[in-house]
Formats: structure tokens, sequence, C-alpha cells
């Protein structure tokens, strides 16, 4: 456990254990060298970033801190659907009675919401980002020229199947994302609902399966849940949810008060928002979407329908129509920083380990 450990921390050049997950639309240059300058690994996901923005991103989070950070791409092939699917007659209808009541103008076009991922590479190539994930699996030119440019690739893996499967393709490093994770399931083999696997049963049996380094995700959400982690076998803990109650985050408070009152049975997966399936808080924009959940686009062209209604209801603080993904490990969600946040991650996961080797990749002075 502690070797694994320590091999990890070596190849990602990081001092502890702890990964902000990259989270599109919920990262920024201040929080990922916050979480870098604390030991840990920064992640921003990049996804919706348009590639010129992207090398402006990279570059300030450089003047932020001189310690290795990652930045998070979505599969290539998630950009590769039928664009001649139209939405169905109900759902077409929701979202005009949808931008009648809000006063906004018809229902826009689909647009491309994510990518182009191969020029968003050719970025991060070109900038020498020091370590790159993908989510919804990674297509073998991809991960070649990431690898080449001298990045550890790290990728997201639902099942054992897919851990497998990004191994044999040469990945460094497989997140297991347990069924408890916020944000959209990174599941690219079969159907989702087959991969719905609790961290606590996944990790293990992904760590038996791969000979590679193996990061938990989903439902971590202090210390407890990083030393549980390790002790299934993973080397290390990537956290989304506990890091947006960070001021850093920068969410839309209402976001956040939802986070904070929400109780895990008002969490949901759902496929009615983007198009592909996602965990978070269940609202207004849910609930009525799933009475329909019929006619949708295909994802990414679905999730690009409500840009003016998520906009809005950012712009204005409405919980009714934002998208607010969010893991299971809701009720423990605090406001806090993340400088105090990394303290006490350090702090409370040293003094549950103890006397063992392990509790030393905690100490800030290693
Ligand atoms: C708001 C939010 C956005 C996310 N966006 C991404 C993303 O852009 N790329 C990605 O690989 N994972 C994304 N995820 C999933 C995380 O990488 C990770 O699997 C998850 O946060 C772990 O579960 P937890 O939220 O319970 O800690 C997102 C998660 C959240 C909560």
């Amino acid at each position: 456990m502690t070797q694994s450990t320590q091999q990890l921390l070596k190849t990602l050049g990081i001092q502890h254990p702890i990964i902000l997950a990259p989270m599109a639309g919920a990262t920024n240059a201040d929080i990922v060298a916050k979480v870098s300058n604390a030991g840990g690994l920064g992640s921003f996901g990049a996804a919706s970033t348009k590639p010129e923005q992207l090398r402006v991103l990279i570059r300030d989070i450089r003047e932020r801190t001189d310690l290795p950070f990652n930045i998070n791409l979505f599969s290539g092939s998630t950009e590769k659907y039928d664009h001649s699917v139209a939405a169905g007659d109900a759902i077409s209808q929701r979202y005009r009675d949808w931008h009648t009541e809000l006063e906004l103008d018809n229902t826009p076009e689909p647009i491309a919401l994510f990518g182009p991922a191969e020029e968003q590479l050719d970025v991060l190539i070109s900038e020498k980002v020091p370590v790159i994930s993908f989510h919804f699996g990674v297509d073998q030119p991809a991960l070649k020229r990431a690898q080449q440019s001298g990045a550890t690739v790290l990728c997201s893996a639902t099942s054992v199947c897919e851990a497998v499967f990004l191994e044999k393709q040469g990945v460094d490093i497989v997140i297991a994302q347990g069924a408890e994770a916020g944000g959209h399931r990174g599941t690219f083999i079969g159907d989702y609902r087959d991969s719905l696997i609790g961290t606590f049963a996944l990790v293990p049996q992904i760590v038996d399966a791969v000979n590679c380094p193996v990061i938990a995700a989903g439902g971590i959400m202090d210390a407890r849940g990083i030393v549980a982690a390790l002790t299934l076998g993973a080397s290390a803990a990537q956290m989304g949810t506990a890091f947006l109650g960070c001021t850093e985050s920068k969410i839309p408070t209402a976001w956040v008060k939802s986070l904070k009152n929400a109780e895990a049975d008002q969490i949901a997966v759902t496929e009615v928002i983007s198009g592909k399936p996602a965990r978070g808080i269940k609202n207004r924009f849910i609930d009525e979407l799933e009475t329909i959940n019929d006619g949708l686009l295909p994802y990414p062209a679905h999730y690009s329908l409500s840009r003016l209604i998520r906009a809005k209801a950012a712009k204005e603080n409405d919980a009714d129509f934002l998208a607010m993904w969010s893991g299971q490990g809701v009720g423990l969600f605090k406001e806090t920083t993340v400088e105090s946040l990394m303290q006490e991650l350090l702090t409370n996961s040293e003094t549950l380990l103890g006397h063992r080797e392990l509790a030393a990749v905690f100490r800030k002075s290693i």
C-alpha cells in the first residue's frame, strides 16, 4: 500500500495523495494552483474551454505555481454522433415553455459545447502540461501523442473491464470512478447501468486486475474516505464534491446552498440534462425532463439546448435550472477554503493512519 502510493507520488511529482477532481465549469486557475501548492494535484476540467483560452489558462496556472497540475479533456469519440437526429416534440415543447417563462429568446440550435478535443490536446502538448487526464475513454492516437510529449496520462474507468482495457491501451494511471461520484459517469464500454458500481466494491477489484496505480474517486469527502480508499489498495484519492465547498471553486451561490441542504437521497443519475448519465442534485430542471425522458438529442448536442436557460440560472442564482452536479457524499459537504480543507485532510489522514508507515505521506515535512 505504502509502496504504490509512493510510486504514484513520484510519477506525478506531488507530495500528498490527494487530487482535486477536474470539474468542467467548476475549476479555474486559482483553485488548481492552490491545491498543487498545498502538495496535492490540482486539476482543471478543460472540456468546455476553447483551445486559445486553454493556452491562457495554462499560463495563468503556471504563474501561480511551479508544481505539477493536471488538465482534463473529454475523449474525442464524444464528438462523433448523428447530427441529423431531432429532439422529440414533448422535449422541444418543454424547452419552448421554459424559454417563454424565463423571458429568453427561442431555444438555440445545438452547437459543439466541448472540444475540439484534438486542438485542445495540441495546446496541452505545446504547453508541455505535465499530467493529462481523459474522461469517457481515450483514443490511441491521443494517448500516444500525450505520452510522447512527456505527460503522465490518467483516464477514468467505471468497471473492471474498462480499467483492464485502459491499461492494455497504455494509460499510466487508472481512476476508478465509483457510482457515488458527482458529474458525468465516465463509462465508455457497455450500458452505464451495469457500471454503477460503488467505490468500495470497484476499487479493490480494479486494483487486483491491473498493474498500474489506481486512483479512487466517488463519495470521498474527508480523511475517513481517503484512508478507506488507500486501505482498499488505491494509491490516491480524487475528490470533486468536497472541493466544490471551497470558495475558490466560484460556483453559483444557489448551487452551494443546494449542496449544503441536500441529502444523499436527493442526488440522482440522470441523462436528461446533457444526454449522457451524470450525477447531480434533483431540481425542477431534472424532475420535469424526467417525466418526458424521450426524444433527447445525442450528447453533447442535447446539453447545448439548455445553454441559455443554464446561463440565466447561473446569473440569477436560480437553483431550479442549474445543472448542479454532486456526488452522494453531499451530506458531508461544508463551506471552506482550499487551504483549510487540505490542512484538515492531511492532519486527519495522518492521525487515522497512526503509527502506519503510510501516515508519512500526509506529513507536511516529507
Ligand atoms: C461538478 C462536477 C464536474 C465534473 N466534471 C468532470 C470533468 O469535467 N471531467 C472529469 O473527468 N470528471 C468530472 N467530474 C467527475 C470527477 O472527476 C470525479 O469522478 C467525481 O467528482 C468524484 O466524486 P465526488 O464528487 O463524490 O468526489 C465532475 C464532478 C463534479 C462534481
